[in-house]
């Protein structure tokens, strides 16, 4: 048995090395990038032959090797940390442990993995919300929502919206010594989609008297009507996040049904009645020049299929379809986009949204960055990119909450 899996692993190995890309050259630590790319194709190609051969299902595998790394909630000098549940919803809180006169700045982040993947529990998302909660003296709210396949769109939406609405309540701030006009949301990647919905969501609702004061989206992803983006061409076999993973990966967010993510391959997984909804996401119009380049528009075939899924046309599921009227109550945002990353012209295309509408945005763009680059913040597996990034997130932070 151990040999077999040996030759399994090596045979991957070998296939990730035939299958290999090379990497752009002006990407930094470029072995370390270049041995963590290797692995984590290895990684997926593996579990592929694993889903395959009908041992184990893909996302399983993975999340079973991903689970390695999660920690244990522990309190260190500077801050309390602590597992707990709000509404019966898993959240670490990382609490301040000096005294304060007045209450406290918040950062409430949700995780990413494209809805499938991920805790607060790794290991990097703990140093990261750490960091967080000691360097502005902040308390600090990680969400661990349920994820897809198991529970689809709208469960991974609601679950973090019902923990942002507990944490908005007077007595629960009151509870932990927040000021509830210093509340941020924050999030990477697909926890940065599920952190704009619900914003899109507390700002725009007269239900809500506490609003979020500004919000942070590190390399979100934010719309699935147009696959085809200039982002989506140029990264389809990207560093770490590749088109095929993503598409697999946000394909059971919706369905478990094998032709989903090939007819998002195509572009055509859209039904005829999405048409009005593509002006919002028209990058012709909505990219700037430099990443326009010389790519054509072509507009997606519609109505093929007629999947009938719900979430397909819903803002909370791509919260670049709101309209004017509702993103102008959007608050202060920080976006940060990566040049090498597949869903880079998302948070572009939402940059120029929330510009055209008047909404303050600080919007810093890596040149040589890679998605999922804030998830190596932890030794070994650290680089000097998601340090950086790091840096970034949290000074913003600290200046404008
Ligand atoms: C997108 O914008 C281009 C012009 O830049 C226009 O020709 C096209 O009709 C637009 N498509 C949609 C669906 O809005
Ligand atoms: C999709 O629905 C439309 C009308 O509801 C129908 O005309 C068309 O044949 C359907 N397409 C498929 C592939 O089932
Ligand atoms: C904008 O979108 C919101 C939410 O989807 C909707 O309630 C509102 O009526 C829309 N406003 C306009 C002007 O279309």
């Amino acid at each position: 048995m151990a040999f077999k899996a040996f030759c399994l692993g090596l045979l991957c190995a070998l296939f990730a090395f035939c299958i290999y890309t090379p990497i752009p050259s002006n990407i930094e630590e470029y072995w370390k990038v270049t041995a963590i790319d290797i692995s984590a194709k290895t990684g997926t190609f593996m579990a592929m032959c694993l889903e395959t051969i009908g041992i184990i299902k893909y996302e399983k595998f993975i999340s079973m090797i991903l689970r390695l790394d999660y920690t244990q909630p522990v309190s260190d000098e500077y801050v309390t940390v602590m597992d707990t549940e709000f509404v019966g919803i898993p959240v670490r809180l990382y609490l301040p442990k000096s005294k304060s006169e007045t209450p406290r700045r918040a950062v409430i982040y949700i995780h990413g993995g494209v809805f499938c993947l991920g805790s607060f529990k790794f290991r990097a998302l703990d140093a990261l919300n750490r960091w967080t909660a000691k360097k502005l003296d902040a308390v600090v709210v990680g969400v661990d929502y349920r994820l897809a396949p198991q529970y689809k769109f709208p469960v991974p939406y609601e679950d973090c919206f019902t923990v942002v609405k507990y944490f908005l309540q007077d007595e629960i701030l009151t509870k932990y010594g927040v000021d509830p006009t210093r509340i941020c949301i924050a999030g990477d990647s697909s926890g940065a989609n599920l952190a704009a919905g619900i914003i899109q969501q507390v700002q725009n609702d007269l239900e809500f008297k506490h609003k979020v004061k500004i919000q942070a989206l590190i390399y979100p992803s934010l719309q699935i009507l147009d696959l085809y983006l200039p982002s989506h061409q140029e990264n389809e076999h990207g560093i770490i996040l590749t088109k095929d993973l993503a598409l697999k990966l946000t394909s059971l967010y919706f369905t478990e049904d094998e032709t989903f993510p090939q007819a998002m391959r195509r572009n055509e997984h859209m039904p005829l009645e999405s048409r009005h909804l593509f002006k919002f996401v028209n990058w012709s119009t909505l990219l700037p020049e430099k990443f326009r380049k010389d790519y054509v528009y072509t507009e997606p075939i519609l109505g093929r299929y007629n999947y009938s899924l719900p979430g397909l046309m819903d803002i909370r599921v791509s919260p670049l379809l709101a309209n004017d009227s509702w993103l102008q109550n959007l608050p202060r945002t920080y976006i940060l986009t990566c040049q090498y990353d597949l869903v880079r012209d998302d948070g572009l295309m939402y940059v120029s949204r929330l510009q055209n509408v008047g909404v303050p945005v600080t919007h810093e763009h890596i040149e040589n960055g890679i998605h999922a680059a804030l998830s190596l913040i932890a030794s070994p597996l650290y680089l000097q990119l998601g340090l950086r990034m790091r840096d970034m997130y949290i000074s913003w932070l600290d200046k404008n909450l």
